[in-house]
């Protein structure tokens, strides 16, 4: 756009443009990058229409970083389908020898062979990555996919010619028809920690994995091409070629160019595979990538074909999982936050240390109790646990500091707003005891308010709300939808421009069409979680019922999963006149859409 004079209708569509030109950046990032998408299809393809629509009526107005533009073409978010010859398979679990001993037995069991005969089991690591699919036809690289629901995929072919683990080509004579090769797509931990610093803050990945499938994912193949992805083959789908052993398998593969594990043994007891197992949980950490656990695979192919699949995981294949990635470092201090619903919790600030590619400098003691029958002290060396995204938790006391100060002592006033602080008889957890002005509940009620499962704002990050309750802009639930008041003081402060505000406002707008259930949830009443929020929209259908109903303890005491806890808890909640006048506020200001079932079919298609 060159900088001629346009007229008003034209400057609100270059507007409008700019509006949804960022808006498919960020979902498009959030589906192909990040792998978890926040809108639905439609609503994304009702933007790319919006925006073609557009660009057709004034194409002078096309801005120089169109979708049209930069995606080549029409901005799809989508990779075409493609369905697998054989279907991909997941393993189910086993958490301890126990488990696996009984997977040995039913498979000895299903095929008849009594304990003086053995099996031949293939031991290898479990990769933290994504599976792929690769069919060649004739040694030629025909396409690759994504697992997707095990019987079709995304056809990612352009993306995974750029890994250098995956050739177009086989090599060798031992050229067969068709076959499907199956692997793992990863990143190392260094390669991910050297990529990962180089992205801003908002694209940073989590871990190795989410950051190999957004890698995957992207629809310029130039940018996988930059991403040091990986390939690592650990299975065959169709195959043209019949072989009796998984072993002959990779011994081809190997001749073909295709990179197996070099961790693979074979065990045939079950002690064996007990060994294997420690010996590569003991050495985890100098493995370069993630791992998770271990795949036990029969070697037999024809015994495999025996056995066949229950559901969608094969009898003849078990993933030994690995316990919670455990280590020790120091307490430096122990600080006490306090949530939305008042609990005050106390958390270890730690001497930075690596779990599994994470860093982590806190972990959670939970409460009071817990400090004192763990024995916890400032300055002690203790084993933190992290398993998962959850919060890493103090599990014990590996060394006492050998200058022990006093204990931390259970606070009597709230160390952010200095009021009394109580616990409820049957709790182990510590309260602040004002409900009415503590900062950090409110604070805190404000960010689950707006929050993916509250209301939902997702141009409203908490660093924003964060400014704002500082400024006194927002104080309560209703001032967020009156933010427009204090637009030119906004404009002022550092890192705002009209657009940035007014797709704020945007967001804002958009949030106001809200599922019933989904309002109470974001309320934040204390007992009332997503369970407890359906069961109240369903009871009473509209908002008006829960504020105008005199009676409302015995209705909620009829209502099948309400505990005691809860139908007080909620009781008060509407008896408070504060309360409702903003929720009386809200409902005029919010579109409440009634409570749909959720329509379990689209869910898990
Ligand atoms: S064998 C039945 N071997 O784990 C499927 N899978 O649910 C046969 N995985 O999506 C898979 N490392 O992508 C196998 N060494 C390994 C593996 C492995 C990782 C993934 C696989 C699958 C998931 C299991």
């Amino acid at each position: 756009m060159k900088n001629k004079k346009i007229s008003d209708e034209e400057k609100k569509v270059l507007l409008r443009l700019k509006q949804i030109t960022k808006k498919i950046y960020y979902h498009n990032k959030l589906y192909h990058e990040k792998n978890r998408p926040e809108i639905s299809d439609s609503k994304f393809d009702e933007l790319i229409k919006e925006n073609n629509f557009l660009e057709k009526k004034y194409p002078h107005l096309i801005l120089d970083n169109s979708p049209n533009k930069i995606t080549g073409g029409s901005a799809s978010k989508k990779f075409s389908k493609s369905t697998h010859k054989i279907p991909m398979l997941s393993l189910a679990n086993a958490f301890n020898k126990e488990d696996l001993k009984e997977f040995i037995e039913r498979i000895r069991k299903y095929l008849n062979i009594d304990s003086s005969q053995y099996i031949e089991f293939i031991n290898e690591p479990k990769i933290d990555g994504l599976s792929i699919n690769l069919l060649y036809e004739k040694g030629n690289l025909k396409y690759a996919s994504t697992r997707g629901d095990g019987k079709e995929g995304e056809n990612v072919t352009a993306n995974v010619l750029t890994i250098k683990d995956i050739p177009s080509k086989l090599k060798g004579s031992e050229i067969i028809n068709e076959i499907e090769i199956r692997g793992e797509i990863f990143l190392t931990r260094e390669d991910f920690i050297t990529f990962n610093e180089k992205l801003n803050d908002k694209e940073k990945f989590s871990n190795p994995r989410n950051a190999a499938a957004g890698s995957l994912r992207q629809i310029n193949p130039n940018i996988t091409k930059l991403r040091p992805l990986r390939f690592l083959a650990h299975g065959f789908g169709l195959s043209t070629k019949k072989y009796d052993k998984l072993s002959n398998y990779y011994s081809d593969l190997k001749h073909w160019g295709i990179p197996t594990n070099n961790l693979i043994e074979t065990s045939k007891s079950d002690n064996g595979m007990i060994k294997y197992f420690e010996k590569i949980n003991y050495k985890r950490n100098t493995i370069k990538y993630d791992i998770d656990g271990i795949v036990f695979k029969i070697n037999d192919i024809v015994l495999q074909n025996r056995l066949g699949s229950v559901g969608k995981n094969p009898r003849w294949a078990i993933a030994l999982k690995f316990s919670a990635e455990k280590t020790n470092t120091l307490i430096k201090k122990i600080d006490l936050q306090v949530g939305r619903t008042g609990a005050i919790t106390p958390v270890a600030r730690l001497d930075p240390v690596n779990i599994g590619g994470v860093i982590v400098s806190n972990a959670t003691l939970h409460n009071f109790d817990e400090i004192e029958k763990k024995d916890i002290y400032v300055g002690d060396t203790v084993e933190i646990q992290r398993a998962g995204d959850v919060i890493p938790i103090v599990i014990k006391v590996i060394k006492k500091s050998n200058k022990r100060g006093p204990q931390i002592i259970i606070p009597k006033y709230c160390p952010v707003c200095g009021s009394k602080t109580i616990r409820e008889n049957d709790e182990a957890v510590l309260r602040c005891g004002n409900k009415i002005d503590c900062k950090a509940q409110i604070l805190g009620q404000l960010k689950h308010f707006i929050s993916k499962k509250g209301l939902n704002i997702d141009g409203f990050g908490e660093k924003h709300l964060i400014q704002f309750w500082r400024l006194g802009f927002i104080k309560n639930y209703v001032d967020i939808f009156k933010i427009e008041k204090f637009q030119k003081k906004i404009l002022q402060l550092d890192g705002w421009k009209q657009l940035s505000f007014n797709n704020l406002l945007e967001s804002c707008e958009n949030s106001k069409k809200i599922q019933f259930d989904k309002f109470i949830y974001a309320l934040g009443i204390r007992y009332v979680g997503e369970t407890i929020s359906t069961l109240l929209a369903r009871e009473f259908i509209s908002a008006s019922n829960l504020i105008n109903n005199s009676n409302i303890k015995d209705t909620l005491s009829n209502i099948d999963g309400l505990g005691p806890k809860a139908v007080n808890s909620i009781t008060n909640y509407f008896n408070n006149k504060v309360n409702i006048r903003i929720v009386t506020e809200l409902i005029e200001i919010l579109d409440l859409q009634s409570y749909k079932k959720p329509n379990l079919k689209n869910k898990f298609s």
